[in-house]
């Protein structure tokens, strides 16, 4: 039986690939996209999302949500997904929106769920946070909540915190309290990762599909990491959606995970106590190796599915 989702984004090159695999993959039922400010502002990430679903023919429904963290100011990246979120990459227009804002829109699916519903998580954590937090008996209706999200060790963003951690870390803080299971794919994991040049040339040797071209000329724009000596970039967001579909690709360890919500320069840090050294308890799933190899074949094998 596929699996129930919800998928919260922010478009994003890596958010684009992660779309497209979710939405090509029968082993999930995407019942709603929803959309939050983060990489670039919501008045880019909407439309981006919009013209993605639109390019793969999908009719699932697409919301907008935050545009703003839960406390403080909203701050975009565009080092690494360019001014539009994309790389500049320019798709047909997408339709409009559904009507209903994010936060509503997940409360009301999981209350009309027959079955537990998998949140995936690979923006920053607000419209999942707001709809958990303003109706917390519907938590029982989450199966699970998979997050791109947080580090072990150093950060992308500052030193000490990953980018979607510290976009919201008071709603990463609300999801890791609401009792129900949280994992990780964590920078450490997307390091593993890396999208190069030859798997991108790869890809393009599966078909000629306007999908896979359009992810292929993204994945082209997206800067080469000097954390890498400049031999790829971390495909992040893919590794969130992958674990549900082929868990075999990975190895995990159960974790206790805290945020750091302090104003000082480790805000936003997430502390994985991989060691178990607190002794708290085992409220998340960390991610902790995954097969590159099988993860790149998986992705190609499904952008050639799309249109
Ligand atoms: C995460 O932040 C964004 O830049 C990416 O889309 C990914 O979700 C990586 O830190
Ligand atoms: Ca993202």
């Amino acid at each position: 039986m596929p699996i129930p989702v919800i998928l919260d984004c922010d478009p994003g090159t890596d958010d684009a690939v992660a779309i497209m695999l979710a939405l090509a993959s029968p082993e999930l039922t995407v019942l709603a996209i929803t959309v939050a400010g983060g990489n670039v502002g919501l008045n880019s990430t909407l439309p981006n999302t919009l013209a993605l679903t639109a390019l793969a023919n999908s009719t699932v429904p697409v919301h907008a949500g935050a545009d703003r963290p839960l406390i403080g100011q909203f701050v975009s990246e565009p080092r690494v997904h360019g001014a539009d979120g994309l790389g500049g990459v320019v798709l047909p227009p997408g339709g409009s929106p559904t009507p209903g804002l994010a936060a509503d829109v997940i409360r009301r699916i999981l209350r009309d769920a027959a079955e537990p519903v998998t949140l995936i998580g690979i923006g920053p954590a607000t419209n999942l946070a707001l709809a958990l937090t303003t109706e917390p008996t519907l938590t029982t209706k989450v199966k699970q909540i998979v997050l791109m999200s947080g580090a072990w060790a150093e950060g992308n963003v500052t030193p000490a915190a990953e980018f979607n951690a510290w976009s919201d870390p008071e709603g990463l803080a609300i999801l890791l309290a609401c009792g129900r299971p949280v994992v990780f794919a964590t920078l450490e994991l997307t390091a593993q990762a890396l999208t190069t040049p030859a798997r991108i040339a790869t890809w393009r040797t599966r078909g000629n599909g306007r999908c896979l071209r359009a992810i292929c000329d993204i994945q082209s724009t997206v800067p080469l990491s000097p954390r890498f000596s400049s031999l790829g970039a971390p495909l992040h967001d893919p590794c969130a959606v992958a674990w549900l579909i082929r868990p075999e690709l990975f190895t995990a360890r159960d974790c206790s995970v805290r945020m750091d919500l302090g104003p000082g320069p480790s805000r936003g840090r997430t502390l994985i106590d991989r060691w178990n050294r607190t002794g708290d308890p085992l409220n998340a799933t960390v991610l902790e190796t995954v097969d590159a190899v099988g993860l790149f074949e998986l992705l190609g094998e499904r952008l050639a599915l799309l249109p």
